[in-house]
């Protein structure tokens, strides 16, 4: 696990463009080590009888009032040390988290001192969500939301997973902007991989009019995970 230098993030440029937009396909891990430790790490993907047993454990703990994690270092860092930096800040009220999966359904409880709203295109991740949730892309995000109106939101794990066009993250970035407040956060969490880097965060232009933030806690405004997913946090700011 490292941090990036600030300096030299902003200059790297590195043109591999792997996802093609039309494929709706998941990417394939791009070595048969990088799969063999994410199956080993990951639950819910081990054929049809795991995946239907995974499912109904998931469905029965929620039902029940339970809740579910990833055992990954990223989600160590976002559970752990983001989202605590959140949960005490009293300027940080507002939360948007974009995408929902069974393992970010136990976030509504940890923020459930917040005003907390989940987003996600699919209706079936509703389940995984906030009671107030909004199924639709991130890029509509002002048709729910008021111009100015939120303090921080997450998107986590989109890009590169739905989120796959520069198009689409022109638009997508620019609605954030505009539904943040002046001084609100914006966090990308983005796996430096070529299966799930279809284009670079900084060539989208609507990028640009945040500012790059120094997230306290972590101290540098990018941090990568260096494992087997390149989980990176980029932290950025109105
Ligand atoms: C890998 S999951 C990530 C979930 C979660 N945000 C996390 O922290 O891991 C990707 C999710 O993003 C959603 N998604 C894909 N494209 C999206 C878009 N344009 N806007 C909002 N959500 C999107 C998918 O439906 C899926 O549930």
């Amino acid at each position: 696990m490292h941090h990036i230098d600030e300096s030299v993030s902003h200059q790297t440029v590195i043109p591999a463009m792997t996802v093609q937009p039309s494929d709706s396909r998941p990417p394939a891990p791009s070595s048969p080590d990088i799969a063999q430790v994410r199956l080993k790490g990951m639950r819910g993907k081990r054929g049809v009888v795991g995946d239907s047993l995974h499912w109904l454990g998931v469905r029965l703990g929620i039902a029940y009032n339970g809740s579910f994690y990833y055992p990954s270092e990223d989600r160590s860092i976002l559970e752990c040390s983001i989202f605590p930096h959140y949960q005490l800040s009293r300027e940080h009220q507002r939360i948007v988290f974009v995408g929902t999966a069974w393992y970010t359904h136990g976030y509504t409880r940890m923020f459930s001192r917040k005003t907390y709203t989940t987003m996600d295109p699919n209706p079936a991740n509703a389940a995984y969500g906030a009671e107030q949730h909004i199924v639709d892309v991130v890029g509509n995000l002002e048709r729910h939301t008021a111009p100015g109106s939120v303090d921080v939101i997450f998107l986590n794990g989109v890009v590169g997973w739905g989120l796959n066009t520069r198009d689409e993250a022109e638009t997508a970035f620019a609605a954030c902007y505009r539904c943040l407040r002046k001084g609100g956060h914006f966090l990308i969490g983005w796996n430096d991989l070529p299966e799930h880097r279809p284009f670079r965060i900084e060539e989208v232009e609507s990028l640009g009019k945040f500012q790059r933030l120094v997230f306290p806690p972590l101290a540098t405004s990018e941090y990568l995970i260096d494992n087997e997913w390149r989980h990176t946090f980029s932290f950025f700011c109105k």
